[in-house]
């Protein structure tokens, strides 16, 4: 027999192309086409096919691929960065490493959406959210923001909100990070609000503000007491918001203590890598009278149906789901993972812990100090935490210079200073290499205890992380059950598929998700020197380049760090593209009624108006009322946001004509990105005539959920728009910032690229192909049992389809939430449910799946469909059946059984594993019960014991 021949691209087939050879084909014989390419000629519309191949040359096999990620990481020169300005050395401890951040169970997951399924993350986020409360001495934090700038504009966005002062300039601490100020402005500006920068203790009037934010330490290492400016702020009707390095508050007096309503800031030094940038989770805490303000996702404590705890998104009815073009925050992923990361480290180590890490770390700030001054040095301030800066006078340059040679990155501050900021990772000879590079070159680290310079005044008193979960007995064998315990109350990728319509959970691969943890890529400073991030550079050009030639986009920026970050940074372009031609007048945007929440939210914090478009009842925009609609604000059309291929799951043959009709009435055109993986390879965004778009490189390619974070979404322009990309203060002083980093989470980023270089542009055609393929094939399979709501001309869907169960709630009371429980006891986290349409699920296989895994799924919902068939019929008891109770968990079993349906029936539905079976940990959560009784920190201990009992 002769060996088959092993193909290059066998590599997309065994790990990113689910479906074997084989498979594909039975797979076209059920839809009855005669093979793939006739598949897509007959979905894809003729009118927008790229007549081009993707040519990456040859793609790299998996070893190849590790080979180019090396020598690509040798590239970057890591030196010990005592840089600061929000960015620190930090060490993940390695069971944290080992068990979260390389543990597909925690970044595979997708947003707890899904209670029953997730509450493990819950858990560790409610942990996240209790750390946060604490330290900040606030009464409520979110389970995460994108990075602290961004949160820093949200705390603004709150306070605009809630200030009684109708004033319309926020003040902003000339203390605060450059890149916080940086983001401020460009979230100011589209809402007419005036950003004044300057001291507080002297430029500050509070009646003329409707709130203001101060940095706590300032980026020069100075700790004040800013009560009296809130107090003075409050009798103005304004609102006080602190920017607080959470390290720092282990020792000094809380932004609550200080009166402060609202805290933001970054967990990255709770062991999260600075990755040359990012991806870290910023923070947002506030007082209870502002909770329903909070953006971001809330997470809850409530009751299952049995009443035992269970925890889930709370408040989740307000910004875009509701509130769409007038919600005040557009944040949708956030930073999960990295929230999970800093709460298991705050875990880790214990109040006990933190504190003595803040105190070596202050202490050597101390020892650094005084031998700067020893040397001569003036040394400002007189009381600090972690961060000093020097009068170098003239030899700024010189002692840069000595001090990378020393292999220390230091910060220039002005003409004649210079500032450093020690971190946990600070060692004897990081302090001896800094003194050398001062020329004090006999200077000898001192165990000795130096005599505190904290501001005395400013130590904290009250206690915090008191929770038990803080206290766990930490041995090693410990924690490691207590984050494997928590992962496998999760389902993520590693046990089944995610068909997440609009999420795209693909493979995330191993060989991907390797270089992420070296330190080539993991502890570079945002703002070293270009020579030491040469690697990342050649990284994000190449990957840009690349982007470009699938998009059809002129250049790419990689500073959005999430979806919804791109929208925003794509209409704030649109919008200064305007205005450069004197159009200020323009501030309409069109965007249909199946829009994702982000969008019109997105257009709302860049200062437009939003005007809603309908959809025809095949789901394709009405055309007719498109083309009404811009003629109606001809004079005001400032953009379209658009979903290509359709929200709908449809490949709307209208899409170039929509184009044309809003760049007809001077109008640009955004082209939401999500659905990119039905097009990579077959169509391209720049060339149907969109102007902009985003692409979630957390969806198409292949960086994890995380759980609901990170993300990026780098965004794609065509020549005219690139003058507005976002700028940065650290690389070119420009405007339209829009994340604390200048390439967003950018050690993430070698994720999207070594897929791209193991597909090649084959690869990722055929990706997009199967995507398509198994999407159909889910259709084929559940026709006859669920109304298909939209399919393309020639009855195909697109790479998701939307199934109706609304059916089923007519004639047997079975509601969409029903089967998503039901879906559970399968084993399968539920579709998306309700978006676009209510009481519909929207299903996306991606290209990811095996046929085998497919019909598993398919095997569930149509069992499904019977068991609403047996109560339809009268078989099944309306109340007490299978879809009501569902899910069903172990403690279901063990108690008196007096259902009229046997345990079996209940247990191991169609698609459930009989030895693997993944049992919810608790039963259906009751959501209601949740936020009428608000509570977002752990629960006390007492309740604990009453649940054990
Ligand atoms: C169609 C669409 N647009 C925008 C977004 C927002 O992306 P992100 O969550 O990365 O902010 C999503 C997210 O699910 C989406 O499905």
């Amino acid at each position: 027999m002769v060996a088959e021949k092993y193909d290059p691209y066998d590599f997309a087939n065994r790990r990113h192309i689910g479906p074997s050879a084989k498979e594909i084909a039975d797979m076209l014989a059920v839809l009855g086409v005669s093979d793939l390419h006739a598949l897509i000629d007959a979905t894809v519309p003729a009118s927008i096919r790229q007549t081009e191949r993707i040519d990456f040359g040859k793609s790299l096999s998996e070893r190849r691929a590790l080979d180019k990620m090396r020598e690509t990481a040798n590239k970057n020169r890591v030196l010990t960065s005592l840089i600061g300005q929000g960015y620190h050395g930090t060490t993940m401890p390695p069971a944290i490493q080992r068990n979260i951040f390389e543990n597909p169970a925690w970044y595979t997951a997708y947003s707890p959406y899904q209670p029953e399924i997730s509450q493990g993350r819950l858990e560790a986020l409610l942990n996240f959210q209790t750390m946060v409360a604490d330290l900040t001495g606030l009464e409520i934090a979110n389970a995460s923001l994108l990075d602290e700038a961004t949160a820093a504009a949200e705390a603004m966005a709150v306070a605009h909100r809630v200030a009684t002062s109708k004033q319309s300039t926020f003040f902003v601490d000339q203390n605060c990070l450059p890149q916080s100020i940086a983001v401020l402005r460009t979230r100011a500006e589209p809402l007419g609000w005036q950003i004044k920068v300057g001291d507080p203790f002297t430029d500050l009037v509070p009646a003329e503000v409707f709130g203001a934010i101060f940095q706590y330490p300032g980026v020069c290492g100075a700790c004040h007491d800013f009560t009296p400016l809130i107090d003075a702020l409050h009798k103005a009707g304004a609102i006080a918001a602190v920017a607080a390095d959470p390290l720092a508050l282990t020792l000094l007096k809380p932004p609550g203590e200080m009166g402060a309503d609202i805290a933001i800031g970054s967990m990255q030094r709770y062991g999260v890598p600075m990755g040359y940038g990012g991806p870290h989770a910023g923070y947002i805490a506030t007082r209870d009278a502002f909770k329903r303000n909070l953006p971001g996702r809330l997470v809850g404590v409530s009751v299952d149906a049995r009443g035992n705890r269970a925890y889930r998104l709370a408040l989740q009815t307000r910004e875009q789901h509701i509130r769409r073009e007038r919600a005040t925050s557009n944040i949708c992923t956030s930073q999960v993972l990295l929230a999970v990361i800093a709460s298991m480290y705050a875990v880790f180590h214990g109040p006990t812990g933190l504190k003595a890490i803040a105190h070596r770390v202050h202490r050597d700030a101390c020892r650094l100090a005084d031998g700067l001054a020893s040397l001569g040095f003036k040394i400002a301030p007189d009381a600090f935490f972690d961060t000093i800066t020097v009068d170098v006078g003239p030899y700024q340059g010189l002692i840069l210079k000595n001090a990378v040679d020393n292999g220390v990155n230091l910060r220039k501050v002005g003409k004649d200073r210079i500032g450093i900021t020690v971190d946990e990772r600070t060692r004897p000879d990081t302090l001896e290499g800094v003194w050398r590079a001062f020329g004090g070159f006999d200077l000898r680290y001192d165990e000795s205890y130096p005599s505190s310079r904290l501001p005395q005044p400013l130590l904290r008193t009250s206690d915090f992380l008191t929770h038990p979960v803080f206290h766990m007995n930490r041995a090693e064998s410990e924690m490691t059950r207590y984050m494997r315990r928590l992962a496998d109350r999760d389902l993520a990728l590693d046990r089944s598929m995610i068909p997440l319509g609009s999420c795209t959970m693909k493979l995330n691969a191993t060989a991907e998700m390797l270089p992420i943890s070296w330190p080539e890529f993991g502890e570079l400073h945002p703002f070293v020197p270009a020579d030491q991030a040469q690697g990342y550079k050649e990284l994000i050009d190449d990957l840009s380049r690349k982007l470009c030639v699938i998009t059809g986009y002129d250049a790419i920026s990689m500073q959005p760090n999430s979806g919804a970050q791109g929208e925003y940074a794509g209409l704030l372009a649109i919008r200064a593209y305007h205005k450069s031609r004197g159009d200020d007048q323009r501030h309409v945007c069109l965007i249909p009624s199946s829009a994702h929440g982000t969008n019109p939210a997105s257009a709302q914090m860049c200062g437009m108006t939003v005007v809603v478009v309908g959809t025809d009842k095949s789901g394709n925009i009405d055309v007719e009322d498109f083309r009404k609609k811009a003629e109606e604000h001809s004079d005001a059309l400032a953009a379209c946001m658009i979903t290509y291929p359709s929200t709908h799951g449809v490949f709307e043959e209208t899409v170039r004509e929509i184009c044309d009709i809003t760049h007809a009435h001077g109008g640009q055109v955004y082209m939401d990105g999500a659905n990119l993986n039905a097009l990579v390879g077959l169509a391209k965004p720049g060339e149907i005539g969109s102007d902009v778009s985003h692409i979630n490189l957390h969806k198409t390619f292949c960086i994890p959920h995380g759980g609901g974070g990170p993300g990026m979404g780098p965004i794609g322009v065509k020549a005219h728009l690139i003058p507005f990309l976002p700028g940065h203060p650290h690389t070119d002083g420009r405007e339209h910032t829009v994340s604390a980093a200048p390439y967003g989470s950018a050690s993430i980023l070698p994720i999207s690229w070594s897929y791209i270089l193991m597909m090649g542009g084959r690869g990722l055609t055929q990706a997009t192909r199967i995507a398509i393929l198994n999407a159909n094939y889910i259709v084929k399979r559940l026709e006859h049992a669920y109304p298909i709501l939209y399919r393309g001309k020639n009855g195909f869907v697109a790479h998701e389809c939307i199934i109706d169960t609304r059916p089923l709630m007519d004639k047997a009371g079975v509601s969409v939430e029903d089967i998503a429980k039901r879906l559970i006891d399968s084993g399968f986290h539920a579709p998306t449910m309700s978006w676009p349409v209510a009481g519909t699920l929207m299903i996306e296989p991606t290209e990811s799946e095996t046929k085998a895994e497919l019909d598993r799924f398919c095997d569930a919902m149509l069992s499904i469909r019977e068991e609403a068939r047996a109560i339809e019929e009268g078989r099944m008891d309306k109340t007490n059946n299978p879809l009501k109770n569902a899910p069903h968990t172990v403690e279901d079993l063990i108690g008196d059984w007096n259902r009229p349906y046997t345990r079996e029936v209940a247990c191991f539905p169609p698609g459930a594993f009989r030895v693997d079976k993944y049992w919810a940990p608790v039963n259906r959560v009751d959501n209601t019960y949740g936020d009428r009784n608000l509570v977002c920190s752990c629960p006390p201990m007492d309740t604990y014991m009453k649940a054990a009992e």
